[in-house]
């Protein structure tokens, strides 16, 4: 029996109904703490704004109808695309219809197991490199962790898609652009997802330039890999895999300016999400010291685990699944109605915002036990099964669920398993605020001491 650490830090939310115009304000400054306490314990919240009518669901009858049984009769609200379209253009993570499916055809083959166990070469030396790196900030001190698993997160990316270490002159380029990107993108965009019009989405200079640099620079990658695909000279990485992969319904491959859209979002969705589950789960792991040795222990047992390994790192990928159900990357996404429907006892109008919260729907209270609590070992009791079924979409779920989840649960853990076998973690000095920015991050990042951790005897 492990002992369970402090509740990990949840942001105060908004207590009783208030003011729309209170919500917005709120909502402006951080979307998650601008939401409603009562979201733990309800099935469903309706919302009427000046500029909205949206419905929280929480009821895993109303998110398996929405994500599993009727996909195409909920597709991704606009809203939500318009903060990411700068970026990624009309790539598979904002498309909807036709062209999504097209998308989805030509991407999906490129994450299936076997194409994943080539890619794990590259995924084990983009952790070599990750845990090297932090060797001269192991002494004790507080650092910030969340730059550090970015740079090990994009890494991966780079070297699983393209083959190129994050040392390579773009790759570097592009990770800059990118957290450029990330601190330029105002908390209203990414709540453009939520309640705000369209006046109040506009995109900022600042914005609209990092993601013209990033697309540019990408565009080289991709014109580079087409080149080399001519001469027969491409390596068989993901890239090589997708810009190949005929549509088989059309016959169609994707063009250069669809494939630069993917890689946007390979890069952003693959890179931003993995980082953010990463720091969580270390910072979790830091402020859980039994969990920590239970993790060191196994990781001592298969120090370069391969393929087949990864998948007998049981306690790695528990904390990593408790990680993404505290603080799921992808706090929010948002549906909308094609038409009317009746959700629960309410009607939904056609054009109705449908907010599926992982946030909430993770901690939920009338389906968690303990919601709150860090607890890997939930997932062997009958209520974390029936939880991980009904009420876990760390991923999403249905037709849409990431493409990326299998190789996200390889990644996550052997780098986790990585990192406890050899260094100890430390809370720092501050306890890091949950906010909602591209991904959920810590509003002044995740302050964490790393010390070596002398090898078992
Ligand atoms: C811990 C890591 C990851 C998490 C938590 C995560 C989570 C998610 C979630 C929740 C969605 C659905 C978003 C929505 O419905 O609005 C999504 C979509 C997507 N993810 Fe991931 N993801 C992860 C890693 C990856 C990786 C490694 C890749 C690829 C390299 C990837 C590629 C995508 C793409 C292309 C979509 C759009 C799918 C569609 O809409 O059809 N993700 N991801």
């Amino acid at each position: 029996m492990t002992r369970p650490g402090p509740i990990p830090p949840k942001p105060a939310s908004r207590q009783g109904k208030g003011s729309v115009w209170r919500f917005i304000r709120d909502f402006r400054r951080d979307i998650l703490s601008a939401q409603s306490e009562r979201l733990y314990t309800a099935w469903m919240a309706e919302f009427r704004g000046p500029f909205i009518h949206s419905f929280t669901c929480n009821d895993p009858k109303l998110v398996d109808l929405i994500l599993r049984r009727r996909p195409m009769d909920f597709p991704k609200s606009p809203r939500m695309a318009a903060g990411l379209q700068p970026l990624l253009g009309n790539s598979s993570f904002i498309s909807n219809g036709e062209t999504w499916l097209h998308q989805r055809r030509i991407i999906d083959p490129a994450f299936e197991g076997g194409r994943l166990r080539d890619a794990f070469p590259a995924m084990s030396a983009a952790t070599e490199a990750g845990v090297a790196r932090l060797a001269p900030l192991a002494d004790g001190r507080d650092i910030d962790i969340e730059p550090q698993t970015s740079h090990i997160a994009a890494d991966v990316i780079f070297r699983t898609l393209f083959s190129i270490p994050i040392e390579n002159a773009i790759a570097a380029r592009v990770f800059e652009a990118f957290r450029d990107h990330q601190d330029a993108q105002p908390m209203v965009n990414l709540g453009g997802l939520i309640a705000l019009p369209r006046w109040a989405r506009l995109h900022s200079r600042r914005v609209r330039d990092s993601a013209r640099r990033i697309r540019g620079l990408i565009r080289e990658l991709v014109t580079a890999r087409a080149a080399e695909i001519a001469a027969g000279t491409a390596p068989p990485d993901l890239a090589t895999k997708i810009m190949t992969t005929p549509d088989p319904q059309t016959g169609n491959r994707f063009s250069p300016p669809e494939m630069i859209d993917e890689v946007a979002t390979f890069f952003l969705a693959g890179h931003e999400t993995g980082a953010s589950a990463l720091a969580w789960a270390l910072f979790l792991l830091a402020e859980n010291p039994e969990w920590q040795d239970r993790l060191a222990d196994e990781a001592a047992r298969h120090p370069t685990p391969d393929f087949a390994a990864v998948k007998s790192l049981s306690v790695a990928r528990a904390v990593f699944r408790e990680a993404l159900r505290l603080y799921p990357p992808v706090a929010m996404t948002v549906r909308q109605c094609r038409r009317p429907e009746m959700l629960r006892d309410r009607h939904a109008p056609r054009g109705a915002q449908l907010v599926l919260s992982s946030w909430h729907l993770h901690r939920h209270q009338r389906l968690w036990n303990d919601p709150d609590v860090f607890d890997p070992g939930r997932w062997e009791t009958e209520n974390g099964k029936t939880c991980a079924r009904e009420a876990y979409i760390p991923f999403s779920a249905g037709a849409r669920a990431c493409p990326g989840a299998g190789f996200a649960m390889i990644e996550g853990p052997l780098i986790l398993s990585a990192l406890a076998r050899a260094y100890r973690f430390e809370p720092g000095a501050t306890r890091p605020v949950p906010v909602m920015r591209l991904t959920l991050r810590g509003k002044s990042g995740i302050a964490l001491r790393l010390t070596p951790r002398a090898p078992t005897a």
